[in-house]
């Protein structure tokens, strides 16, 4: 597929008038949400997207709305033309890229907020911030109505928040997770990478390190409390600067859990320099 197979859109309109022309050829639509500064993950999910549907749309909106205050939203790294190159050889059909006025026009009011999965973890340390992702998320999905919608289990919160909202608000889309993509040591793909210099780089695979740990520790028998305890320490030797979290959870509902009885998720956030990096793995018992 070449560059010139990516139509832009930028308005709600143009994008329900071109996702109706494909729907009305019998054509099936999936479709990845991002924030840009697109990577190798972002790529993985445009191609998971043409193995489970005829045509992908992807989204490049940095959302004001789930930034607290002191956040980087301001630095958040915008590349549009890096990022068209990169959707069009991963074989994506359409990028809708709206203005901030387009998707919270004058008047703006309204807030879907999700209890239970968006509380504690992200949640507790980033207030606001699953409101914000719920909102906009609702929206481009109301605006897109794909078949499939794609979504990074990088961000397993955000995943379990938007399956939950998906079903409660009877949005008719199949919401589908697709595997965190990693560089050869470890580290997790993310756009925030990008904030790391030469040093923190360095440091930054020992987050995945001490998920592997607390996973080995958790098929061994050890208890979850003591295993978490221990990752926190060793992130911090590690020159972590801080640890947001380092937890086990039920892989499905995100409550917390003591020992390995059933499928869970390691999930742990740590700021390393200037950067605030999460990643996850999942582990069942033997
Ligand atoms: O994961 C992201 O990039 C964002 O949170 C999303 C889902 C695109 C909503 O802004």
């Amino acid at each position: 597929m070449s560059f010139d197979d990516l139509d832009i859109v930028r308005t709600v309109a143009d994008l329900r008038s071109r996702v109706a022309y494909w729907r009305a050829q019998g054509l099936a639509v999936a479709f990845v949400p991002t924030m840009g500064a697109l990577h190798q993950g972002h790529l993985s999910l445009i191609r998971k997207g043409l193995e489970v549907a005829d045509r992908v749309v992807a989204s490049v909106f940095v959302n004001p709305t789930q930034f607290g205050p002191g956040e980087d939203f301001s630095r958040y790294p915008r590349q549009e033309a890096t990022d068209v190159e990169l959707l069009a050889g991963a074989g994506c059909a359409l990028l809708f890229a709206p203005a901030a006025a387009e998707m919270y026009p004058q008047g703006f009011a309204t807030t879907v907020s999700v209890a239970g999965v968006s509380e504690g973890l992200c949640g507790a340390v980033r207030p606001g911030h699953f409101a914000g992702v719920a909102t906009v998320v609702t929206k481009l999905l109301l605006q897109c109505r794909p078949d499939v919608a794609l979504f990074g289990e990088k961000d397993y919160q955000q995943l379990a928040v938007i399956r939950r909202l998906v079903t409660d608000l009877d949005i008719s889309c199949r919401v589908l997770g697709v595997e965190t993509l990693r560089e050869p040591d470890g580290l997790a793909m993310s756009s925030r990478n990008a904030y790391l210099n030469a040093a923190e780089r360095a440091i930054a695979p020992a987050l995945h390190r001490a998920l592997q740990e607390v996973a080995a520790g958790l098929v061994a028998g050890a208890a979850a409390e003591g295993l978490c305890a221990a990752a926190t320490q060793a992130l911090l030797e590690a020159g972590f600067l801080s640890v947001d979290y380092v937890a086990v959870r039920d892989a499905e509902t995100l409550a917390a859990v003591a020992h390995l009885e059933r499928p869970v998720r390691i999930l742990a956030a740590a700021r390393l320099g200037g950067a605030r990096l999460i990643d996850n793995i999942g582990v069942a018992p033997p």
